[in-house]
């Protein structure tokens, strides 16, 4: 049945019955019908992050259906999930798979962002907000890490709140507010899981919401020519290219999520989420290591003195998510501005070193 959200007459049948009485045709209107640039490039990957979350909420709360968040029962439930529970190894390699592919995702989000200087006027909030989300969605990596309740989860989560204990001046109150007392324990394991399951998720809807209202507002940013700025004279340009936001540009971000999808169900049936032995505080194991996107910043602390360690990441990160108060220039194509091109460059050769390093035992 087609739908024409945007006639002044009510259709009929149930979306008729439903529309006479709520007048959603304008709301419908206004958020679908948005012209978007032709050149805009955005290769679905804020999209495809969002269907991740979603991905994600879906996957989690099944699995909290059988969790239990207690030191002695939470392997066993992650033990029964995979073993006992219909389709439970696959809803749980899902969840990991699509955690991993979320930081992914996201990281290549901000990094077209920032090729195509999207954050620059006016968008600047749009990036402040999605700095918030970039830290909310590694807050769910470090909780949710600790849950199986495995060695290799209660050894990281002893080391990561560690390294968040090192932070100048805050640090022993932080180490001490994540891990509900002096050790890893069940007060830990309590807080990460209320964290990761209801904080984390709650901050994260809404943060996105405004993200995804913002965006809407604004319209997605022309790669080619910079927005004109308020009381200046606008450049000339050719007039914009534009296409439907409905149905082209959605229908071609639901192909993309499906193949994403079709990825997710592949990496889990061929790699499932392991389980090592359950935790055991008193065995140390010999080699200790976080998940792939904590492994330049675990390299960076055997190579550099821990403060330094410490306060390097939290200061880049800080810097990224404050960049559209300083980087100010009107300049977008990549060419014209070579200092911001080649910082990135810099740093992401530096990451990718650590890490490299950083994964080897
Ligand atoms: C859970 C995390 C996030 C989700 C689900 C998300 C989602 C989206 C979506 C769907 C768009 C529309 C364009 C597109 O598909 O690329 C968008 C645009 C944008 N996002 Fe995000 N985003 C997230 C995180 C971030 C982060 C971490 C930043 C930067 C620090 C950011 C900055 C922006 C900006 C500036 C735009 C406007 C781009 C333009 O107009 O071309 N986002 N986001």
């Amino acid at each position: 049945m087609t739908t024409d959200v945007g006639r002044s007459e009510a259709p009929g049948g149930a979306v008729g019955w439903v529309e006479t009485r709520l007048h959603l045709g304008p709301f419908l209107n206004a958020l679908l019908h948005v012209p978007i640039p032709r050149n805009a490039k955005t290769f679905y990957l804020g999209g495809i992050t969002l269907f991740l979350f979603g991905i994600q909420v879906v996957t989690g709360t099944l699995l909290a259906l059988y969790y239990s968040p207690t030191p002695d029962a939470a392997y066993e439930s992650v033990l029964s999930i995979t073993s006992d529970v219909s389709f439970g190894w696959l809803i749980r390699s899902v969840h990991h798979w699509a955690a991993n592919l979320m930081i992914l995702f996201l990281a290549l989000h901000v990094l077209r962002i920032f090729v195509q200087a999207a954050y620059k006027y006016p968008r600047e909030l749009t990036w402040l907000v999605g700095g918030g989300l970039l830290l909310i969605t590694i807050g769910f990596g470090f909780t949710g890490y600790l849950l199986p309740w495995d060695q290799r989860a209660y050894w990281a989560t002893v080391v990561g709140t560690e390294i968040a204990g090192g932070v100048p001046v805050i640090g022993p109150a932080l180490l001490l507010l994540l891990r509900g007392g002096a050790e890893v324990s069940e007060a830990t394991l309590g807080r990460f899981f209320g964290i990761h399951v209801l904080v984390l998720p709650l901050l994260l809807a809404g943060l996105l919401g405004l993200h995804l209202l913002f965006v809407h507002q604004q319209g997605l940013a022309n790669p080619k020519y910079p927005e004109p700025r308020p009381g200046r004279p606008a450049p000339a340009r050719p007039p914009e290219r534009l296409k439907p936001f409905f149905p082209d540009y959605i229908l071609d971000e639901v192909i993309a999520w499906y193949a994403v999808l079709a990825a997710l169900v592949i990496l889990a049936s061929l790699f499932p989420a392991g389980l090592e032995p359950k935790a055991d505080p008193l065995v140390t194991p010999e080699h200790i290591k976080p998940e792939w996107y904590f492994l330049a910043v675990y390299q960076l602390l055997k190579v550099v003195p821990e403060t330094v360690g410490v306060v390097a990441p939290v200061a880049l990160v800080l810097v990224i998510v404050v960049l559209p108060l300083f980087d100010r220039g009107e300049e977008v194509l990549p060419r014209r501005r070579p200092i911001a091109i080649a910082c990135a460059v810099l740093l992401l050769v530096a990451l990718a070193v650590l890490t490299f390093y950083g994964a080897q035992v």
